[in-house]
């Protein structure tokens, strides 16, 4: 049995430049990896299937699952017939703007390249990996942090970046991706807006100096006037972030999750009491920067 993680990531900026001629958006955004992670184990039953099963109440289990279709596109890439049974402890929130789904594929692909033994190289993971999604290539790269361009599935690794702390919070709300952005072409067509002049360079300045008020002037994410629009809780947990004492809230990926920058665990800590006292349905969480390799272990 092959045990492994499957580890969140928020989007510490995130602009969109344009829509494409394929629908999908050109992204400049920079990726996190934390440490709040689904857990994933890895069977070879005798013959080919593929099952999988999950403590998750509701999540579909069926072949649109993007687990099933990982493990499927590796069988077939491979030319090989072997079978797994797959499990999925979820603790990432779902369709949260956290990349849960994504990195649970992700790590299909590398938990069953070990599992049948195929020795496929990295290179070539992140290839099929783009094929599941425009996140799943992030939760193949070694460091914590990368710049996304593209869909966002061309990364760029950022190296020797200082661990963040956050709190995240995810209100009981699922947003969907696709319909985020058919509602952002709709409103940069009623406004007729431009993309706004590049701060990334900035962004990653203040990384890497760990200015968390440097930081707060420039981080964006340009999904958010829509996200608010179908979740309205996402701007007030971003004010109650900011009245909390975080000095950079923002929101993550398509959305509803929120996350505030700390100074150390320990505001992180007194923040997060803050905020969980203000509405027991939000999931409140302290997570930090995961560094090191997407673990699989045995
Ligand atoms: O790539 P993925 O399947 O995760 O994307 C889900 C949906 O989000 C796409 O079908 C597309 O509608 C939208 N999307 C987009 N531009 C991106 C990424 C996703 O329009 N860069």
């Amino acid at each position: 049995m092959i045990r492994a993680e499957a580890p969140a990531k928020l989007n510490l900026y995130l602009r969109v430049l344009g829509r494409r001629p394929d629908g999908y958006h050109e992204l400049e955004t920079v990726f996190e990896r934390i440490d709040l992670a689904d857990e994933l184990t890895f069977e070879r039953p005798p013959g080919s299937a593929l099952t999988l099963t999950t403590d998750h109440p509701t999540l579909g289990v069926g072949v649109d699952n993007l687990i099933l279709k990982a493990a499927r596109l590796l069988q077939r890439t491979a030319g090989v017939s072997h079978g797994a049974a797959i499990h999925l402890v979820k603790r990432i929130p779902v369709a949260g703007g956290l990349g849960g789904g994504s990195s649970d594929a992700a790590t299909t692909l590398v938990g069953l390249n070990k599992l049948w033994g195929l020795s496929m190289e990295r290179a070539r993971l992140k290839a099929l990996a783009a094929e599941l999604g425009s996140d799943v290539p992030f939760f193949l790269e070694e460091a914590a942090f990368a710049v996304g361009r593209g869909r966002g599935e061309r990364c760029e690794p950022r190296t020797g970046l200082p661990t963040l702390w956050h709190v995240l919070v995810t209100p009981p709300a699922a947003l969907s991706t696709k319909e985020i952005f058919d509602d952002w072409d709709r409103a940069q067509a009623a406004a007729g807006l431009t993309a706004p002049e590049g701060s990334l360079r900035i962004v990653e300045h203040a990384l890497s100096n760990g200015s968390l008020s440097e930081l707060a002037q420039w981080v964006v994410n340009d999904l958010t006037p829509v996200a608010i629009r179908r979740c309205p809780l996402i701007l007030t947990i971003l004010s109650r972030l900011h009245e909390a004492g975080c000095p950079v809230a923002l929101m993550s990926g398509s959305g509803p999750s929120v996350l505030g920058l700390c100074h150390d665990s320990e505001h992180a800590n007194v923040i997060a009491d803050r905020i969980r006292r203000l509405d027991a349905s939000w999931f409140v969480h302290v997570v930090k920067t995961a560094k090191g390799d997407t673990a699989v272990g045995e």
